[in-house]
């Protein structure tokens, strides 16, 4: 009677425990948004982008149970930390194509920033044509690189060249077309939503920095494991943060929406702040 007794209350603080902790993982960790600051050692970077800051938001994905304010907050946050250039890399939408719209107009004053790029996600490719998303991002004012590139300039750093790739997972990325009006030896930044190419990328070479979202950073992580137990298609390799192959760098955010259930837990919706750094060269 006694070992029952002991078996139905550690169940009932079990279940306590379980409560408190989706509680928190759905009201209080998923509107909780971190700024996460990384430099970025690159290799030969001129030495008037040495401390050129990059805002990178990814992974909106807008829907009913999106909390709102955090959104409001992410963009101006965003701003407050005068960046010079701002990057979306997709998932803007999860199955509402007229979520975008909404989603647009709270983005608006990212788009009006001098160097606001975006590229797009695997679920934005599922709702949409080429065309028509294309034509939302610019009727919004916002620049959206699909399989293209444009040469980035400002009065103060040296050029950089910035292209975004078409999903991996559900459209169709063409590295080459993207990187067409790409000059020699400027430092290059890839838009691509889904971080496994990164190994592409890095055997390409021609890649500084690639900027991924897509993983949520594992959206919910599990002590000692560090990741949900589902891992997503294209993003099983690279799930969270800074890597380094060779000379090309990548950087996956957790990303600012959910998918599945709306929970987070040991991953705070993100905004990454990217500094790139002149490396010292070694001997
Ligand atoms: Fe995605």
């Amino acid at each position: 009677m006694l070992k029952r007794r002991k078996l139905f209350k550690l169940l009932g603080i079990g279940s306590l425990v379980g409560s408190a902790g989706f509680g928190y993982a759905s009201c209080i960790e998923r509107t909780w948004l971190a700024i996460t600051r990384v430099n970025i050692p690159i290799k030969n970077l001129p030495a008037d982008l040495d401390g050129f800051k990059i805002a990178h938001l990814t992974d909106f994905h807008l829907d009913p149970h999106y909390p709102r304010d955090l959104l409001q907050e992410a963009v101006t946050s965003t701003l407050d930390e005068n960046p010079d250039m701002i990057a979306l890399t997709g998932d803007f939408i999860s199955h509402e194509k007229s979520a975008l719209d909404e989603l647009l107009t709270i983005l608006q004053p990212l788009a009006s920033h001098k160097a606001c790029y975006a590229s797009v996600g695997n679920h934005d490719m599922w709702q949409f044509k080429p065309k028509e998303i294309r034509q939302k991002f610019a009727a919004s004012g916002f620049r959206l690189l699909i399989n293209e590139g444009e040469i980035l300039r400002t009065s103060s750093h040296s050029p950089l060249f910035v292209y975004g790739l078409d999903s991996f997972w559900s459209g169709k990325p063409d590295r080459n077309k993207a990187l067409l009006k790409a000059p020699p030896n400027v430092p290059i930044i890839g838009l691509i939503h889904e971080p496994d190419p990164f190994e592409q990328t890095a055997k390409d070479g021609r890649t500084t920095l690639q900027l991924s979202g897509h993983t949520h950073g594992g959206q919910c992580r599990i002590p000692l494991i560090g990741y949900a137990p589902a891992k997503v298609s294209w993003g099983k390799k690279f799930i969270h943060g800074y890597y380094q192959i060779g000379e090309s760098h990548l950087y996956v955010s957790s990303g600012l929406g959910t998918t599945a259930l709306p929970i987070r837990f040991a991953c705070r919706p993100e905004i990454a702040l990217l500094t790139l750094r002149r490396s010292t060269p070694t001997a």
